[in-house]
């Protein structure tokens, strides 16, 4: 269980948590639902989402632990699932941004987008926007999205996002990705300046989830490898939960944490110009503007 790190009470927050069926997000659902909060799983595969429901909810004795399903690679499935959660709740309080993963090849999308982008971005940068209103409507609330270290030394590559000039690099390009998480993070964190409503970033630190193991045996091997030096799940999940749930940072908005901790980003995450570029493509690409 999570250490004791002034968390408070979760009853009666609604919480929405994607990529809640591996890893740091099993955890981080996990342990807001142990805090009483009726939890949003989003997942996109019915059988293992709904087993983790049920693993949670026993785990937990927390009945209000539910799931939706969402490829949130796809803008139909991201904008199906928004729907369908404000259908089902009517408020949200916590929307945790944690789903993502890196591609070994370069792969597209069913809107024809580069998948690291598509899934690790725009998907979070969508679903956010989508359900702004209903976030604003129910302050205090919160935005936390799971960036990663790894964007240091990254760019937003403005003139070649989806990937189609030189070779493809699939560390470089998730690099970029997590780039964009923390400058979304920055962006948004100004628009809601004043709302009652936060948006924060961290970095989990190395975690021995099931990251990178969409990437065949050979990647496999590497991570099972890698893990020896990794944290676990539970440890890699505490930022995550501190910042949905901590009270100590109920008004702390526009910041990347690290162990619980304010930290700064790289250099280029604090271009405003870029920040603000990155949102405008963004929301060109997913038909926002
Ligand atoms: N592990 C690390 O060392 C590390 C370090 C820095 C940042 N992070 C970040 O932490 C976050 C969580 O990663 P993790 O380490 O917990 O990895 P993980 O165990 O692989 O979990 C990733 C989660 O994202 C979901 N997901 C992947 N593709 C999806 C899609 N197309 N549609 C919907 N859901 C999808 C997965 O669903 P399935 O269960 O169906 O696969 C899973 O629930 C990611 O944003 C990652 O970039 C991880």
């Amino acid at each position: 269980m999570q250490q004791d790190r002034g968390e408070m009470s979760m009853n009666g927050r609604i919480c929405l948590i994607t990529g809640a069926t591996s890893g740091i997000g099993l955890v981080t659902a996990r342990e807001l639902a142990a805090r009483g909060a009726t939890v949003a799983m989003v997942g996109r595969n019915e059988t293992k989402t709904r087993a983790a429901v049920e693993a949670i909810r026993q785990q937990t004795g927390n009945a209000e632990v539910d799931y939706l399903l969402a490829d949130l690679s796809s803008q139909a499935a991201v904008r199906g699932v928004a729907d369908a959660f404000q259908r089902r709740y009517g408020a949200l309080h916590v929307l945790v941004n944690n789903a993502g993963a890196v591609f070994m090849r370069r792969q597209q999308t069913a809107d024809g987008l580069e998948m690291t982008f598509a899934l690790n971005h725009l998907a979070p940068f969508l679903l956010t926007n989508l359900l702004l209103d209903t976030l604003r409507a129910n302050t205090p609330a919160r935005v936390v999205t799971v960036g990663s270290v790894a964007h240091n030394g990254a760019h937003i590559p403005f003139d070649d996002l989806q990937q189609t000039k030189g070779r493809y690099s699939a560390f470089g390009v998730y690099g970029q990705t997590k780039l964009a998480n923390i400058m979304f993070t920055y962006a948004l964190s100004r628009r809601l300046e004043g709302s009652g409503v936060t948006a924060n970033t961290l970095h989990p630190g190395f975690v021995g989830s099931n990251f990178a193991r969409n990437n065949g045996p050979v990647m496999n091997v590497a991570m099972s490898l890698a893990r020896s030096f990794a944290i676990n799940v539970e440890k890699g999940a505490e930022t995550s939960i501190y910042l949905a749930s901590s009270p100590e940072v109920a008004t702390v908005s526009g910041q990347y944490f690290y162990q619980c901790k304010p930290k700064r980003s790289s250099q280029a995450s604090y271009d405003v110009a870029a920040q603000e570029r990155l949102w405008q493509v963004s929301e060109q690409l997913t038909g926002l503007a």
